[in-house]
C-alpha cells in the first residue's frame, strides 16, 4: 500500500467564493446586529467582553453599523481582511500577518493529523492504518474516501472567504475547524439519533461550521445562540454555504432551519431541546453567564454536550452539580474535555405537548 508522504502534502490558500446575494445579505446582518446590540449580554467579564477581542473587533463593530452598506459588504466578502472571525478561525487580520512559511506548513500537517484522529474517531480506520507518531501514514485520498464512507454524505470543506489556509483536497481546503466541526456535528447527531427531528441549541457557534455539518447530516433545527457581533460571522458564513434562504436572523419572521440569535434573548428561546453543545464557549465567559445558560440547559434541554479546555478558573462540570453524567478526554484534542450532562426534568412521554418546537418570535421584526 502507498504511504503518504507528509512533505508533498499540498497547503493552499483559499481564493474565496462567488455569492451573489452580498447587499441583501448585509441588509440583513445590519438589523439583526442593531437589535441584538441592545440586549443584555450579561456580565462584562471574560476575552469576549471584556479583553483584547473586543479591541480587536472594534473596527468590525463599525462596519457592522455603517450606513453605507457598501462597507459591510466588503467586509462580510473578505472577513480574514479584519479580525471578525478572531477567536474562531485562523483566517483574521492579527494571526494571518504573523504567519510565517513554517506556520503555514503546520497548518496544512495539523489539518491533516485530525482527519487521521476523525476518521478514526468515526470508526473508519483498522488497526494498523492509525498510527500518528509512527509511519506509515494513510494516503490523504484514502481518508477522505472513508471520511465520506462512515459519514454517509458527500464531505465538503467550503472556503467562501479568500485567505483560508490549509490542506488542499480535491473537497476545498481543509483546516483543522472544518475537522472540529464534522466530530461535533456527528456527535450531536449520534447522541440524538433517537428523535425524528432533533431539534439542538448550540451556545458560542463561532462561523457555525457545527451547525453546517449538523445540517448536512440532516439536522433542520439548529439554533444558535452568540454575542451580536459572532452572529454576523456565523449568519455570513452558513448563508453564503447553505444558502441565504436556510438561516433566519434575530427580528426575522421566516422558519428556517438554523436560526441565529444573540446573547442576550436566552430566556425568549421556547420549546424543548433535545441537545444543547457547547464547544469551546462556556469556560470562557463569565461564571455567571456560563452557569444561566447551564440551568437553561439542565431546565430546557435532554442533554448537555460540552467540549472544551479548562484553562479558566471554572469548568463546565463544576456549574452542573450532580447533573453531569459522563466525563471523558476530548477525542479531537489534547488537555479538552467531553461532558455530557442530563436534564433536571424528566423527558415527557410520547403525545403530551412539548409546547412551540421553534423559538419565540418576540424580536423585533424589520419593520420595527
Ligand atoms: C472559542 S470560540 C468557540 C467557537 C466555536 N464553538 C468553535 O469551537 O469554533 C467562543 C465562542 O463563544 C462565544 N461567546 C462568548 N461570550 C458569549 C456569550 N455571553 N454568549 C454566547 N456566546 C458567547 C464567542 O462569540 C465565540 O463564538
Amino acid at each position: 500500500m502507498e504511504h503518504q508522504d507528509l512533505d508533498a502534502l499540498p497547503l493552499e490558500t483559499s481564493s474565496g467564493a462567488d455569492f451573489d446575494g452580498g447587499r441583501t445579505l448585509s441588509t440583513r446582518i445590519q438589523a439583526a446586529y442593531r437589535a441584538g446590540l441592545v440586549l443584555d449580554v450579561g456580565t462584562k467579564e471574560g476575552m469576549w467582553l471584556d479583553g483584547t477581542i473586543p479591541t480587536l473587533r472594534r473596527d468590525v463593530h463599525e462596519r457592522l453599523l455603517d450606513p453605507d452598506l457598501a462597507v459591510l459588504e466588503a467586509m462580510l466578502a473578505d472577513p480574514g481582511s479584519t479580525d471578525l472571525q478572531y477567536g474562531f478561525e485562523d483566517n483574521a487580520r492579527s494571526l494571518g500577518a504573523a504567519r510565517d512559511d513554517k506556520t503555514r506548513r503546520d497548518l496544512a500537517l495539523g489539518a491533516y493529523r485530525q482527519l487521521i484522529l476523525l476518521v478514526q474517531a468515526l470508526g473508519g480506520l483498522r488497526l494498523g492504518e492509525t498510527a500518528l507518531d509512527l509511519s506509515p501514514y494513510p494516503m490523504l485520498d484514502h481518508l477522505l474516501d472513508r471520511l465520506v464512507a462512515v459519514l454517509g454524505i458527500e464531505v465538503a470543506f467550503p472556503n467562501p472567504f479568500p485567505g483560508e489556509e490549509g490542506l488542499g483536497t480535491e473537497r476545498g481546503i481543509l483546516t483543522y475547524r472544518a475537522t472540529q466541526a464534522i466530530y461535533q456535528a456527528w456527535r450531536i447527531r449520534q447522541l440524538t439519533a433517537h428523535a425524528e427531528r432533533p431539534r439542538i441549541l448550540e451556545i458560542g457557534a463561532g462561523s457555525g461550521r457545527t451547525a453546517y455539518y449538523a445540517w448536512q447530516l440532516g439536522v433542520r433545527d439548529y439554533t444558535i445562540i452568540d454575542l451580536p457581533i459572532t452572529c454576523a460571522a456565523s449568519a455570513n458564513f452558513l448563508a453564503r454555504t447553505l444558502g441565504p434562504d436556510h438561516v433566519g436572523l434575530y427580528g426575522e419572521d421566516r422558519d428556517a432551519d438554523i436560526e441565529i440569535v444573540p446573547a442576550g434573548c436566552l430566556q425568549e428561546l421556547s420549546g424543548r431541546f433535545d441537545l444543547v453543545l457547547n464547544a469551546d464557549s462556556m469556560t470562557e465567559m463569565s461564571r455567571d453567564t456560563a452557569q444561566s445558560y447551564v440551568d437553561f440547559s439542565l431546565r430546557s434541554a435532554d442533554l448537555l454536550l460540552s467540549m472544551n479546555h479548562e484553562r479558566n478558573p471554572f469548568t463546565v462540570r463544576d456549574l452542573c452539580g450532580d447533573r453531569l453524567q459522563s466525563r471523558a478526554l476530548y477525542w479531537m484534542r489534547d488537555g479538552y474535555v467531553e461532558e455530557t450532562a442530563r436534564s433536571t426534568r424528566d423527558r415527557p412521554a410520547a403525545g403530551l405537548t412539548r409546547g412551540s418546537s421553534r423559538r419565540s418570535r418576540s424580536g423585533p421584526s424589520h419593520s420595527d
